[in-house]
């Protein structure tokens, strides 16, 4: 994957892809102390096998989060902090994360490609 991204031709950094504050290293950790990993199966991270909810292997180029909201920095970050706002009703549970502990998240899972 990171080969075709290359063959691509320098667009790695694609905008949609950018979480204004976010840093990678941050997110990595915030995942696994969260536990996301208990639902989701994350490549990179220790112990994430789970299954009750998507793999997030190629989330950061997925077109839509959830099945229906636009991949959108902004979106993630909202999804992360308060998935039942952005869609009623889903089994993504509120992990009562902070704006910034969301925007670090968003940043690694868009490395996932
Ligand atoms: C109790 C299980 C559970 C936990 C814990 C959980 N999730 Fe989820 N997650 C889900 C489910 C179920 C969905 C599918 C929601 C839907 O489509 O309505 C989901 C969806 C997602 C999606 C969208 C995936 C896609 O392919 O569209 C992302 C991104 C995500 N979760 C990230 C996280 C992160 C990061 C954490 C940790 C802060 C986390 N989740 C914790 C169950 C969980």
């Amino acid at each position: 994957m990171l080969v075709s991204a290359m063959l691509l031709g320098g667009c790695k950094d694609e905008p949609r892809s950018i979480v204004p504050g976010g840093e990678v290293e941050q997110g990595l950790r915030l995942v696994t102390q969260y536990q996301c990993g208990a639902c989701h199966t994350i490549p990179g991270v220790q112990g994430a096998a789970g299954s009750d909810g998507p793999a997030l292997d190629t989330i950061g180029r997925l077109s839509y989060i959830a099945g229906g909201i636009p991949n959108r920095p902004d979106n993630m970050v909202r999804w992360l902090r308060v998935p039942h706002a952005v869609k009623p009703g889903t089994e993504m549970p509120p992990m009562g994360l902070t704006e910034q502990e969301a925007r670090h998240m968003a940043a690694f899972l868009y490395t996932l490609r």
